[in-house]
């Protein structure tokens, strides 16, 4: 955690530099985060900025070196009607991770029923195969208290619909990196626990998981202080455990403008406590932020009230939440435990 005169440095600093321009290139998330021993600094993106916003593409291939789809991969998108297909979102944002070299995460499979499953899987992992480094397979499977959800899979497949899922997806794709992903399991609590117990049976029955994602969707102030407690549950079993969809939202007033300071600084010191999170566990191959910008985040639409979730303002400047991560990133270059992936 970021000591109070840390904090004051970083801020008063950041009042130095909210004028300057976007930082140079070896200052960029991604350099940092390599530099600091990890795989990438990734991004979620909707394929449609990429057409019509500049400055989006600007900040996206000068920072970024890991995008994950925001909703393009998504069953409804990618399947609108069983069998048709329709890869345009997603051919897009492959195209553009392969100009910039960045990794891609596949994000994600599961709906329907069993066949339906298989050919899923087939035409969209079998499509991407040899594009993608990392695939959700399974989204959000628990409940709070950590029973399954019943969600269509569970209720026609049962619990078994987890390892089928990755099975299907390994057949396909041997060489991709398979998750289950879910929110809440960034603290130590029934949840996670459960989420263990159920990774270690899968392991134990040789299913092909390699990673557990920690969505960490936090809210400014609430952030878990035991996220690398929460951690070593699954890096203690070999998985590799990548944040996959971090913001730290707080209440705002208009135009995503903090509802007073208190929440702000609070949301500063829990972007250092999550970047510094990754950082510390060797299985963590990086942090892939859900948006970057404020007005393309999805959390003023589902948390009324809340907002100012992300790196940068409407102007596409970045904020102090920018300049923290860049502390943290900087910061780890010297304390970090450099990434070590698990085998396929
Ligand atoms: C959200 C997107 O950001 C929204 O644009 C969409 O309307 C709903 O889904 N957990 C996940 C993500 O795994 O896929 C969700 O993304 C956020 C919560």
């Amino acid at each position: 955690m970021l000591s109070s005169t840390t904090l004051l440095a970083i801020l008063s600093a950041l009042a130095l530099t909210s004028v300057q321009s976007a930082p140079a290139d070896k200052d960029s998330l991604d350099s940092l985060a390599n530099k600091a021993g990890k795989r990438y600094l990734g991004t979620a993106i909707q394929s449609y900025q990429l057409v019509n916003n500049p400055q989006y593409v600007q900040i996206l291939e000068s920072q970024f070196d890991a995008i994950t789809p925001e909703n393009e991969m998504k069953w409804e998108v990618v399947e609108p009607t069983e069998g048709n297909f329709d890869f345009s979102g997603t051919d897009k944002i492959v195209t553009e991770a392969k100009k910039t070299g960045s990794i891609i995460r596949g994000h994600n499979i599961c709906w329907d029923s069993q066949q339906v499953l298989k050919n899923h899987i087939d035409a969209v992992i079998g499509r991407y195969k040899d594009d993608l480094a990392y695939f959700d397979i399974v989204n959000e499977p628990l409940n709070e208290n950590g029973t399954y959800k019943a969600n269509v899979w569970y209720n026609v497949l049962g619990e078994s619909y987890i390892e089928t899922a990755l099975r299907y997806a390994h057949e396909v794709a041997p060489k991709m990196k398979l998750c289950i992903n879910d929110y809440n399991i960034e603290t130590v609590n029934a949840k996670s626990k459960a989420m263990a117990k159920l990774s270690a049976k899968l392991l134990a029955k040789k299913a092909p998981l390699h990673c557990m994602g920690f969505e960490s969707h936090f809210i400014g102030g609430e952030t878990p202080r035991d996220i690398p407690a929460s951690m070593r549950q699954f890096s203690d079993l070999g998985l590799e455990v990548p944040m996959t969809e971090l913001d730290v939202r707080i209440p705002v007033i208009a135009n995503d403008q903090p509802a007073n300071a208190t929440v702000a600084k609070a949301q500063v010191d829990d972007y250092y406590t999550s970047i510094s999170a990754c950082l510390g566990n060797e299985m963590c191959p990086g942090v892939s932020i859900w948006q970057f910008a404020d007005p393309t985040s999805w959390i003023p639409g589902v948390f009324p009230g809340y907002g100012a979730a992300l790196l940068y303002d409407a102007e596409y400047k970045p904020k102090s939440t920018y300049y923290v991560v860049q502390q943290a990133l900087r910061d780890g270059k010297k304390t970090a435990t450099h990434f070590k992936g698990c085998k396929v």
